[in-house]
């Protein structure tokens, strides 16, 4: 799912979402440093990026300096998630020109956009998102036993 996106230069640093930028070492180097993500597996995080759309921030040198993810169906909603930078690189406004990159791609953010936090709500004001507690409902995952090989969930 390529999201024709051209790449963007900002501050010296290089935005893109070329899905070939994207190596689940370094994807997984950037969520260790997360509370959410520290300890998801190699196996957990290629699935991940294969279905979702990745942004990042990358160096002059190519280093991957930021990280987002998006999951969208295109049409009515999208899903921004993992969004990190890394620690010395925080607050030159590297977080907050990538969570625009990926939100200006028309294609991708369609419809109502959504997020989790209990963190960083300031960063996400800025581009337009709004807490709305009275309706969130959300599912903590399950064991994979609960689901048959059949495909029948018991849960
Ligand atoms: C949150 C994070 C991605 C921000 O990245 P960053 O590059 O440091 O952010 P920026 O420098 O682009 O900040 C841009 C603006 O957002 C604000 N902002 C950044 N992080 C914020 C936070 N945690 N809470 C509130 N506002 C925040 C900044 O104050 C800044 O506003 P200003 O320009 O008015 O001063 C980074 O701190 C991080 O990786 N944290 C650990 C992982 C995490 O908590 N991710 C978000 C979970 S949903």
């Amino acid at each position: 799912m390529a999201t024709g996106m051209k790449e963007q230069q900002f501050a010296g640093y290089t935005l893109s979402c070329k899905r070939g930028r994207f190596k689940v070492k370094e994807v997984m180097r950037l969520l260790k440093l997360t509370y959410w993500a520290k300890d998801r597996d190699a196996a957990t995080t290629r699935e991940s990026l294969r279905h979702s759309h990745p942004f990042g921030v990358f160096a002059p040198d190519g280093k991957m300096v930021g990280f987002l993810r998006i999951t969208s169906d295109h049409s009515t909603m999208y899903y921004l998630a993992d969004v990190v930078v890394m620690d010395e690189e925080r607050g030159k406004g590297l977080g907050l020109a990538l969570v625009k990159y990926a939100l200006s791609n028309r294609k991708v953010c369609r419809g109502k956009g959504l997020l989790l936090t209990h963190t960083a709500n300031g960063l996400y004001e800025k581009v337009g998102f709004y807490n709305q507690a009275d309706r969130l409902m959300v599912r903590d995952p399950l064991p994979d036993e609960v689901y048959k090989p059949s495909g029948s969930a018991q849960a």
